[in-house]
């Protein structure tokens, strides 16, 4: 890749030259921007991991637009969950021709053979929001400080129930919380549960939190492919066997699919009725159903990710490999994919509720108004 992009460098300064000096004094706008001929018009291959959720929708729309005004031509493909499917689609994009790929994995252990076809086709690859995990041939990361969006979660919670106000014997407390992680083949769950537990094990050290049903480790509490209708049926079972006298006051949840599908499990077992309130529970993504959960007084609070940031962020990596520059990163430590630190740009989560809402996602342009009605 890099002996390629450094022979087209190399022809693209000769010709720039012999412009110059051809036509001294004319204007060689762009002759002078290396490899820019050569990317101009290229197409870039996008791979989304599923339609279900509608962030992925915007992301791969943004993606695209960016990319569009950059003067790329682009292939969106999702990959429905599959993560068979969306191995056979990014081997189809590199037969396509694609010039680079943007890849927001599903299963990030699957893609170490479609990723050296790429390698082998001088095919510069972008981890999109997910880090694609034991291969080196996954070129920059684009994402957010995941660790810290476990942490604004954990921190709801912690102020919600008003824990750290009480130092030493009048601490409050007891209450009981559960605890959802992501799918366990999504590099970005560990980060979201360690986040989430720097902020609460301290609590559930001095039982000022208790886990009733005694699921408290990352593998006991994962949920595969972000499924809320798997979220709902542990919230179920959760309720029958581990709280039949007692009540839950919280619920880490990292992510609004799953937290919509806590909540159908709650309502079902009276919780949101005048004697028995919903616990707090957590989410992730401002997605539109959630923020109106929130308004409605049912979620507690969600993640908000500007997605349309991340796609400009990937898209202007692509177009800066492309054209043989470094992208801006501003992490070259964190994300170690277990065959090399991947350097990453990784953007700031914010903490939404009912009291912010209509600022952060509605005044910013996130959702229109009218979707919320
Ligand atoms: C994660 C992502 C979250 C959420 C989740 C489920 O990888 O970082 O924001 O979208 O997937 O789709």
């Amino acid at each position: 890749m890099r002996n390629r992009r450094a022979a087209l460098a190399a022809i693209a300064t000769a010709a720039s030259l012999a412009l110059t000096l051809t036509a001294c004094g004319q204007d060689s706008e762009g002759g002078s921007e290396e490899g820019k001929g050569s990317t101009e018009g290229a197409t870039i291959g996008i791979a989304m991991p599923t339609k279900s959720s509608e962030r992925w929708i915007a992301d791969g729309n943004n993606v695209e637009k960016h990319l569009k005004d950059m003067g790329y031509k682009t292939k969106l493909v999702y990959g429905e969950d599959d993560p068979d499917q969306q191995v056979g689609q990014i081997e189809n994009l590199i037969t396509q021709g694609v010039k680079a790929l943007i890849v927001a994995a599903i299963d990030n252990k699957s893609m170490n053979n479609v990723l050296q076809q790429a390698k082998e086709a001088d095919i510069p690859v972008i981890s999109y929001d997910r880090l694609i995990l034991g291969t080196e041939n996954v070129d920059y990361y684009a994402s957010f400080d995941n660790e810290k969006v476990g942490e604004l979660q954990a921190t709801y919670i912690v102020e919600k129930l008003g824990l750290k106000d009480g130092a030493g014997s009048s601490s409050k407390g007891p209450f009981n919380i559960e605890l959802f992680a992501g799918s366990n083949d999504d590099n970005n769950t560990r980060y979201f549960f360690q986040g989430a537990m720097n902020v609460l094990q301290p609590y559930i050290d001095k039982k000022q939190l208790v886990v009733r049903s005694g699921q408290t480790e990352l593998t006991q509490v994962t949920t595969l492919r972000w499924d809320g209708g798997t979220a709902q049926k542990r919230m179920d079972d959760i309720l029958t066997s581990a709280y039949k006298s007692e009540r839950v006051d919280a619920v880490l949840s990292p992510y609004d699919g799953i937290s919509i599908g806590i909540l159908s499990a709650l309502k079902s077992d009276d919780y949101g009725s005048k004697s028995k309130p919903l616990p707090i529970v957590t989410g992730q993504d401002a997605e539109v159903a959630s923020v109106k959960s929130i308004i409605a007084d049912e979620q507690s609070m969600t993640v908000y990710k500007d997605t349309r940031e991340l796609a400009k962020v990937a898209s202007n990596m692509v177009d800066a490999v492309l054209n043989d520059k470094k992208p801006e990163v501003n992490d070259e430590k964190t994300y170690d994919n277990g065959s090399k630190v991947v350097p990453a740009y990784l953007l700031e989560p914010v903490s939404v509720d009912k009291a912010n809402y209509q600022k952060v996602v509605v005044d910013s342009g996130y959702i229109k108004e009218s979707d919320l009605k």
